[in-house]
């Protein structure tokens, strides 16, 4: 696909492009406040698969916060949450004081282009286009001219230390090399809030070290708030806080025993079928 086609597509289905002054502002020290977050998966039988059950957090505006626990423990579940791209069965998401799950499906989507990074445990790479055309995409989503776009993208794929293979596809990418050019998307828009689910994950111990201080560099030196799911124990050097999710609660402070995380209760009175759910 050429970036001319790319461009095209991606307008058009986004009519609400171009214009940077409506990027948003926030106001407080409060970024993100999750109230009594609760979730379980369609087809789960009523008490015994809760995900979360009711997940209190707030993260101040330069924060880094480190997500641990356990394989299946819900991290990627509650990122998805945080992102806006899974609705909670129950409870509320706030980014810069605005509900998530209140805004239309397209102030959300401008929201989360201008707003959030996402670094996917799966990478989700566009396998038609090169590393370097799926960096643009959310640039050219932001209404940015193709060229800046390029610049960008060849910016951020220079960071994450890809420039050399921005012309491959993802079929002629390593996993870490793929985990580093959604890396590199996820950073393209310069975002408020980096939502990241182990980013390290693929890399090995050198390359994933400096991945980590390249986050890091970016909470400390731009303000960029980071959560992050993370296996990753060089996090400790990094985050201003941790977390761990055991039985569908969050915990604060490196005491908990991951190996603690057992039973999933149901909430009270609370049954899933009853509850709203738009999951994507
Ligand atoms: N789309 C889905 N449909 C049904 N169940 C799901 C779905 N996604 C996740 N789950 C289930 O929810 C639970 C939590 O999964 P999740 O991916 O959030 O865990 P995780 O902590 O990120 O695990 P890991 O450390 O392996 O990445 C698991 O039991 C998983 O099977
Ligand atoms: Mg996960």
């Amino acid at each position: 696909m050429t970036i001319k086609n790319l461009r095209r597509n991606i307008l058009s289905v986004s009519s609400h492009a171009g214009n940077p002054a409506a990027r948003w502002t926030f106001l407080g020290d409060n970024l993100v406040q999750l109230v009594d977050v609760h979730h379980a998966y369609a087809g789960d039988q009523e008490g015994d698969s809760w995900v979360l059950c009711g997940i209190d957090l707030t993260v101040r505006a330069g924060e880094f916060v480190a997500i641990h626990g356990r394989s299946d423990t819900g991290k990627s579940t509650l990122l998805h949450i945080l992102g806006g791209i899974l609705a909670p069965r129950r409870g509320h998401v706030l980014i810069g004081g605005r509900d998530l799950f209140q805004m239309s499906d397209r102030a959300l989507s401008h929201f989360r282009n201008r707003t959030l990074g996402f670094i996917f445990q799966n990478y989700y790479l566009a396998p038609s286009l090169t590393a370097l055309e799926n960096v643009m995409v959310p640039a050219l989503l932001s209404g940015e001219p193709v060229h800046r776009a390029r610049h960008r993208a060849l910016d951020a794929l220079e960071q994450v230390g890809l420039a050399a293979k921005a012309k491959a596809c993802p079929a002629d990418l390593s996993g870490g090399q793929m985990q580093r050019v959604a890396i590199a998307r996820a950073l393209v828009n310069r975002p408020t809030l980096l939502l990241a689910d182990e980013p390290t994950g693929n890399l090995d111990e050198q390359t994933g070290g400096a991945i980590m201080d390249l986050l890091a560099s970016y909470q400390r030196e731009r303000g960029l708030t980071i959560l992050m799911a993370t296996h990753d124990p060089s996090v400790e050097l990094h985050a201003t806080s941790q977390l761990y999710l055991v039985g569908g609660k969050l915990q604060a402070g490196s005491a908990v025993v991951e190996s603690a995380a057992s039973g999933r209760a149901a909430p009270e009175n609370f049954h899933p079928s009853a509850a709203r759910q738009k999951e994507a």
